[in-house]
């Protein structure tokens, strides 16, 4: 079959592209472990008051030792702030929203999912270094979006949690 050479030219742009796409994310999968979230878990956004996790979100430290941080999104607000969580040490977060879509993005680290209402949002991280950083909210959930920041505290080794 002939092909134009300019054809064949976009075919193989066209393919070089998608290449370029598929790498870029086994890429930041592998080097950033920047990925899709995978936890599916449900939850009646208008029963939060009646949940013994989310009716009164926290850090709580399991008995195995886990550190686990429940938050509840809302216009225009991350409950609870701030958030205080120990160093080199996995940190589990599990998000949820009372009413619309939010974001919830630790700012400088590769902490980022949604928080939206009816599911649970679950990832860990390990943060490296001790600081505060800014959470934001980062999809548009209302006129007062752009004030809905959260404080995160990593305590240095020692430090109270
Ligand atoms: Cu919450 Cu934007």
């Amino acid at each position: 079959m002939h092909v134009e050479l300019y054809e064949r030219i976009w075919m193989w742009a066209a393919v070089g592209l998608i290449v370029i796409f598929v790498g870029t994310l086994l890429g930041m999968a592998a080097s950033s472990a920047v990925h899709p979230p995978s936890h599916m878990e449900t939850i009646d956004p208008g029963a939060l008051a009646d949940s013994p996790e989310f009716s009164n979100p926290a850090v709580v430290v399991r008995p195995d030792g886990a550190v686990v941080v429940s938050v509840v999104a809302q216009m225009f607000s991350f409950s609870p702030n701030p958030i205080e969580v120990p160093v080199n040490q996995p940190v589990t977060f599990r998000l949820t929203s009372a009413d619309v879509d939010h974001g919830f993005e630790i700012v400088g680290t590769n902490a980022n999912a949604m928080a939206l209402p009816g599911y649970v949002s679950q990832f860990t991280v390990t943060f490296t270094k001790p600081g505060t950083y800014t959470i934001g909210c980062n999809e548009y959930c209302g006129l007062l979006h752009h004030n809905m920041v959260g404080i995160l505290v990593v305590n240095p080794p020692g430090a109270r949690e």
